[in-house]
């Protein structure tokens, strides 16, 4: 029981660093929470106009997932998963913020990698691809949600399936704003100043 608690305090540890917040205040960019929609992801951070600080924001959002993943595997062998839960958790229910955290496409990109990296590819390809085909952030996370589960049964990894489709119903339900501006066709693309 111990090494499933101390993996799960450490992904969320880990998970509810909120890096946008932190960088954005950090240079001289106010409140993430008062810009756009806000949301405290690299898609924001993107309309303050700093392009280096949204690329670090997701990569860090990223690397805390894996890094969660990774650390597990090296000290609580067997706990992969009740970290990355951890991570995912932490990251879009983060304590320090009243539980008000960002939407997990990020993070989620990081824990696939660390589970089992065919996920974390096809992921990636999903993400990346539908974000150069619509160029609309929150739909190319929700392609990339709609793939983990469906990538890990491929790959043999059933049993992260039960995982997996609880963190993309969640990303669903936190991008839920987002899904009704998709549907009337008020989703700003990638670069857009406003929400
Ligand atoms: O990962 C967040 C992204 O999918 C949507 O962000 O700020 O456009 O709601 P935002």
């Amino acid at each position: 029981l111990i090494p499933i608690i101390l993996s799960l305090l450490l992904g969320y540890g880990l998970g509810s660093i909120p890096f946008g917040l932190i960088l954005t205040k950090a240079t001289g960019g106010g409140d993430l929470r008062s810009i756009g929609s806000g949301n405290i992801g690299a898609t924001n951070v993107l309309r303050t106009g700093k392009k280096w600080l949204a690329a670090l924001t997701l990569l860090l959002d990223l690397m805390k997932g894996l890094a969660a993943v990774l650390i597990a595997a090296r000290f609580f062998p067997g706990c992969e998963a009740i970290a990355a839960a951890g991570a995912f958790f932490g990251h879009l229910y983060p304590v320090w913020l009243r539980f008000e955290g960002g939407k997990g496409v990020a993070t989620y990109a990081g824990i696939m990698f660390g589970l089992f990296w065919q996920g974390g590819v096809v992921y990636a390809v999903a993400w990346i691809g539908a974000l150069i085909l619509f160029r609309i952030s929150s739909l190319s996370g929700l392609i990339a949600a709609l793939c983990a589960p469906i990538a890990a049964y491929y790959f043999g990894r059933g049993d992260l399936v039960p995982l997996l489709i609880a963190c993309s119903l969640i990303v669903f339900w936190k991008h839920r704003e987002n899904i009704e501006r998709l549907l009337s066709g008020n989703e700003p693309r990638v670069g857009s100043k406003s929400k």
